[in-house]
């Protein structure tokens, strides 16, 4: 089995930058499906995560040709579009599979998916996807987890979205470029992401507005084109490097991050006592003593995202005095708070709600488990302020959403390294 090792104890220094945002580019490497123009579309700034080559694997599946250019650079050729259904073993591998529903129905007016079922944070269904894409007009079939959906037409029409999922609002988006008339898309997410959705998709010819607000308008259908695009950074990359910062006592200045997709998280970590300086496209971020937060509550875009909640969680262990997070989002998305306990953290949970008592230090010699991908991350955070030695378990779960997180923490002077086992 694979792990990392981490002798923590150093504060970070130096510079990074932050690479291509997951949540951006698995939407839209779905939402090439819908170029049937022949032309060829290069995707720029991908990170080279776990999640971005399943989804590679998921286009071809389908008769998409890729190519990896390397560097982020990722050549996607959709001519040849002719399956309309997944394996079983991929739907399962990455729960972002869902996304290619919206496109294959807009494009062969079919898809053949297995659901996501739950998953380590939670139940998280996709009814909401389901519901958007029936007001279309498909016709959807569920036995078990096998989902079959068709429309020999798609229509445009009004959708009430009842919670602001990011998911349900894609699909949905993605599934009324190719319908015919005006989707109006209402309580949509308002998320960073669907905005670079919105702007990819307009690049290649749809006709989008309003992403980034709660009412998304689609006007379909249009004939879309090739081109090249490069995705945002990644905003939950670079809250991570930010605390990471933090939990170590350090200093580091972070390029190519928009800063205003991280006003809640900055904002927090100001109120923790944090030092963070901003730019235009760069954040530089002081650790200094820590304190507690009253209030720290996951919310949708604008408010604390969810995914930073366990990295938020492992630096609030050592922060002066009391803290309180609430968990919004997901139901199941705590279970790294009895990993952050092994490693000497004061934390008790009840419900969606963790109270944190911050300890002065952690302790070493400690073998945890990485439980999800952000799971993980919080885990590496508190590693790298534990004097000694630390051992964290099912790496793979990181790499599904950081691109060598092992050497970009290297690069900021920590000691970290991955064992391989053969
Ligand atoms: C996306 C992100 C994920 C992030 C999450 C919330 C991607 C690839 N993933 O996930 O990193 O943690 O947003 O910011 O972009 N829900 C339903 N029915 C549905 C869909 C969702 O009840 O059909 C519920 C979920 O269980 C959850 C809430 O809505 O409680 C929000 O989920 P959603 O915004 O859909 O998250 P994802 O798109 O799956």
């Amino acid at each position: 089995m694979d792990k990392i090792v981490v002798y923590g104890g150093r504060p970070l220094t130096g510079e990074l930058e932050a690479d291509g945002a997951k949540n951006s580019v698995l939407p839209i490497m779905a939402a090439l499906i819908l170029n049937d123009s022949g032309e060829d579309i290069v995707i720029e700034n991908a990170p080279n995560i776990r999640d971005v080559r399943v989804m590679c694997k998921i286009l071809m599946s389908l008769g998409v040709k890729v190519t990896d250019r390397g560097g982020g650079c990722l050549v996607f050729n959709t001519a040849n579009i002719t399956t309309s259904s997944i394996p079983l073993s991929l739907s399962k591998e990455m729960r972002s599979s869902v996304f290619i529903m919206g496109p294959l129905l807009a494009r062969l007016g079919r898809v053949q998916v297995y659901g996501p079922g739950g998953c380590a944070i939670g139940s998280r269904p996709i009814d909401l996807h389901l519901r958007g894409l029936r007001a279309l007009g498909a016709r959807i079939e569920e036995a078990g987890e096998y989902i079959s959906a068709a429309s020999p037409v798609l229509k445009g029409g009004e959708i009430h979205l009842d919670l602001p999922s990011v998911g349900a609002t894609e699909n949905v988006m993605m599934a009324a470029v190719g319908a015919q008339g005006e989707t109006i898309i209402k309580n949509a997410a308002r998320e960073p992401e669907i905005v670079d959705l919105q702007t990819f998709l307009n690049f290649l010819g749809a006709d989008i507005r309003g992403a980034g607000t709660s009412t998304i308008r689609i006007k379909g259908p249009s004939l879309l084109r090739g081109g090249s695009y490069r995705v945002i950074p990644d905003r939950i990359v670079a809250g991570t490097m930010l605390m990471a910062a933090g939990i170590t006592g350090g200093n580091i200045l972070l390029r190519n991050v928009i800063p205003r997709h991280l006003e809640a998280v900055i904002a927090k970590l100001r109120e923790a006592g944090m030092e963070i300086e901003e730019g235009e496209s760069w954040l530089r971020a002081r650790g200094s003593r820590l304190k507690g937060l009253d209030k720290v509550k996951t919310q949708a875009y604008p408010g604390f995202p969810t995914d930073l909640q366990a990295p938020m969680m492992a630096l609030l262990s050592l922060a002066r005095g009391k803290s309180n997070i609430y968990e919004e989002i997901f139901d199941g998305r705590l279970k790294h708070v009895d990993e952050l306990r092994k490693l000497g953290a004061r934390i008790t949970s009840k419900g969606n709600r963790a109270e944190i008592t911050g300890v002065a230090k952690l302790l070493p010699g400690k073998v945890v488990k990485a439980t999800d991908l952000r799971a993980g991350a919080a885990l590496v955070l508190a590693a790298l302020a534990i004097q000694g030695k630390t051992e964290i378990l099912h790496p793979e779960h990181i790499d599904r959403g950081y691109d060598n997180l092992e050497e970009k923490l290297a690069r900021l002077g920590a000691e970290v390294f991955r064992v391989r086992s053969f």
